[in-house]
């Protein structure tokens, strides 16, 4: 069990597999106490009115935007954010098709891209339906999307599976 530097309310959570005590004033948000509490930076900020995407986590396995939960919220759950999904040290399969495929420029909305599609394939979602359903809820300023398309289809091919 770890603990966060930051006051107010005891919560109890587990974010990537770890198990902490958090301390939340009532109005901290999710993405604050992650960034802030905990440390884990790769969850991004930047509109922080639900409409870029940046910022999503899964929370009990469903996508939300941290930036409209409060902490105290996720009192009880399993958050998983973009720190948890290499294995062993190493990029996922869906990190190198990202990176294979150039699907990151400046990298801002990738954290929040690759939460969604994590979302996507755990969902048994098609390559075109993540598509569809998860770049629709991501704003990305420099790849035009074509490289995060090619990831994507490069990895629902199985090509950047794991053996
Ligand atoms: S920062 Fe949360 S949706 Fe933009
Ligand atoms: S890679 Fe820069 S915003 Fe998407």
């Amino acid at each position: 069990m770890r603990t966060t530097p930051m006051s107010g309310t005891p919560i109890s959570l587990s974010v990537n597999g770890t198990a902490y005590t958090a301390e939340a004033e009532d109005r901290t948000l999710l993405s604050d106490l992650l960034r802030h509490g905990l440390g884990l930076t790769g969850t991004h900020v930047a509109c922080e009115q639900g409409v870029c995407g940046a910022c999503t986590v899964l929370v009990d396995g469903e996508p939300v935007r941290s930036c409209l939960m409060l902490a105290r919220q996720a009192d009880g759950c399993r958050v998983e954010t973009v720190e948890g999904l290499a294995e062993d040290g190493r990029p996922a399969p869906l990190q190198q098709a990202m990176t294979e495929e150039h699907g990151l420029q400046c990298g801002f909305c990738t954290p929040g891209v690759l939460m969604g599609l994590t979302y996507a394939e755990r969902a048994g979602l098609s390559a075109e339906e993540a598509v569809t359903e998860v770049l629709r809820g991501h704003l990305c300023r420099c790849t035009g999307y074509a490289g995060i398309r090619a990831a994507i289809e490069r990895h629902w091919q199985g090509e950047g599976a794991p053996a």
